[in-house]
């Protein structure tokens, strides 16, 4: 590769990290866009229940609990509640960060 065209892929490269950044760290700390788009059909908008099964998500089921306890039911799910392995773990962090949150 000759310098010229190492010098324009490096150019290229450091625009498409300076795009990329931004996103994803928004992406990851958007919890409660998370929460709306996964779980707020089971456990209801504000995590108070309602849907279908009608489960609330805070309250007394998230007091007491640490980050990593609520991580896993979010990555494993629990009885009736679907695992969420797709979701990444600054994606599960943010969604913990917004479920406790809620009261
Ligand atoms: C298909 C419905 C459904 C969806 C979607 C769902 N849940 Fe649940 N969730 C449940 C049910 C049912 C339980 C009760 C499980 C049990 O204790 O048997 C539960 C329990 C919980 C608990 C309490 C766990 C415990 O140990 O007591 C938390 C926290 C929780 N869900 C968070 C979430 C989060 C965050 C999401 C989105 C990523 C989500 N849920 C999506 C149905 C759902």
């Amino acid at each position: 590769m000759s310098k010229r065209v190492r010098g324009v892929t490096a150019v290229i490269g450091v625009g498409l990290l300076a795009i990329a950044l931004p996103l994803s760290s928004a992406r990851a700390a958007d919890g409660a866009k998370l929460y709306a788009d996964n779980c707020a059909s089971c456990h209801g908008d504000k995590g108070q229940g309602g849907g279908p099964l009608n489960v609330a998500a805070s309250a007394k089921t998230i007091k007491g609990k640490s980050d990593a306890d609520l991580a896993k039911v979010i990555k494993d799910g629990k009885n009736t509640m679907p695992p969420f392995a797709s979701l990444s773990d600054d994606d599960v962090k943010s969604l913990v960060g917004a479920i406790k949150k809620m009261k």
